[in-house]
């Protein structure tokens, strides 16, 4: 799709595509991280309760701060956070945005750790924030000394890191964040979109909140919370910083539904993450079988793993979808990326690329 020649585009935006993977209607969707699980009946009732409660004052604008929300976001947390050290948007990518408005900008730059997740640039170009890359270890790790020496030669106003890190599913020791956050002279953001499947040992950004002045850690509802369709992102930081991200939200960017919805979910917490065990015991699974064929896997703590190489990944891709299985095509060449989807759905994935190896 090529913007039409006659359209008055930003020069630096007409070469581009909208950012997203293909939405294809096949009967097995592995590609984006989903949660496999929708709610059930009694939440399903539970949520239009709410959702039916905002609907009888939808003449009225909603609360722009979205204090109910923000309070009941600060109690999932823990960690001692109260409301006025959480803000929420319309999904961890809105936040993201929100963060380069605020922090990035004209004459500013932002740093993150290739591979990594691939609309961090997009926000960066729509921001006119200066985008510069370090490179990750062979094993998707970062070099804690080769970060602080990047970040001492940049002198970034933002340092972008991510734990889990999309698409190799690569974790963060804390000294790492502990020493970025040393380093930096601007903001440490730690997007920890897919941290409720961490395995057990590996710790949250949360704990260095109350040491690391300038730290955001950036969650989502979107993936161990099932609640992608509801699009509701949230950031823990100082309540200093969280007002530096009021000043470019729009006025009432949550809608009154998103909020009732999304307050109703933290409510049903505990029925809403249950499926978080499984979908980890079947992270290790798949990890494990795909290593049983020869294959490489990098370490996940998240809801999906990266296994490669391939010569021609295209063609294992291809070759998955003529089978009805989509994933996606992501990352270091050679490489594949598969969420973790519902048993059955696993079970066609792992007979389709037993076909498709041994073809
Ligand atoms: C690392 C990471 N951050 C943020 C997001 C955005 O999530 P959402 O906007 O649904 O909260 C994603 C989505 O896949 C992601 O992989």
């Amino acid at each position: 799709m090529a913007i039409a020649g006659w359209v008055p585009i930003r020069d630096d935006l007409r070469a581009f595509e909208p950012y997203g993977a293909p939405q294809l209607d096949v009967p097995v969707r592995l590609n984006v991280n989903e949660n496999p699980y929708p709610p059930s009946a009694e939440l399903i009732a539970d949520l239009g309760a709410a959702v039916a409660g905002a609907l009888g004052r939808l003449n009225r604008y909603p609360d722009r701060e979205a204090w109910t929300l923000r309070a009941a976001l600060a109690r999932y947390l823990g960690h001692g956070l109260e409301a006025a050290e959480v803000w929420a948007a319309n999904g961890s990518n809105e936040v993201m945005q929100q963060i380069l408005q605020a922090f990035g900008g004209p004459g500013r730059s932002a740093v993150s750790f290739a591979p990594t997740y691939s609309m961090y640039p997009e926000y960066a170009r729509n921001t006119h924030t200066r985008w510069v890359t370090g490179q990750r270890a062979a094993d998707f790790s970062i070099d804690a000394a080769d970060a602080v020496a990047l970040i001492a030669a940049e002198q970034p106003d933002v340092v972008l890191l991510t734990s889990p890190n999309n698409p190799t599913g690569t974790a963060l020791p804390l000294e790492t964040v502990r020493a970025v956050c040393a380093a930096a002279p601007g903001v440490v953001v730690v997007d920890e979109a897919y941290i409720e499947f961490r395995r057990d040992g590996t710790p949250t950004a949360l704990e260095l909140l109350p040491e690391c002045p300038t730290l955001l850690v950036s969650r989502t509802l979107s993936k161990a919370f099932a609640f992608a369709g509801g699009r509701l992102g949230y950031v823990a930081a100082a309540a200093e910083i969280i007002d530096a991200l009021r000043v470019v939200r729009l006025p009432y960017h949550l809608s009154a539904v998103t909020q009732a919805v999304a307050t109703a979910a933290l409510g049903h917490g505990e029925e809403m993450l249950s499926r978080v065990e499984e979908l980890r015991a079947a992270r290790d699974e798949a990890a494990t079988w795909l290593r049983g064929r020869g294959l490489e896997v990098a370490e996940s703590d998240a809801n999906f793993v990266l296994f490669g190489r391939f010569e021609d990944r295209h063609a294992i891709w291809q070759g998955l979808l003529d089978r009805g299985v989509l994933i996606r095509e992501v990352g270091p060449t050679g490489w594949l990326r598969v969420s973790i989807g519902a048993p059955s759905e696993m079970d066609t994935f792992y007979q389709a690329m037993q076909e498709v190896l041994d073809r």
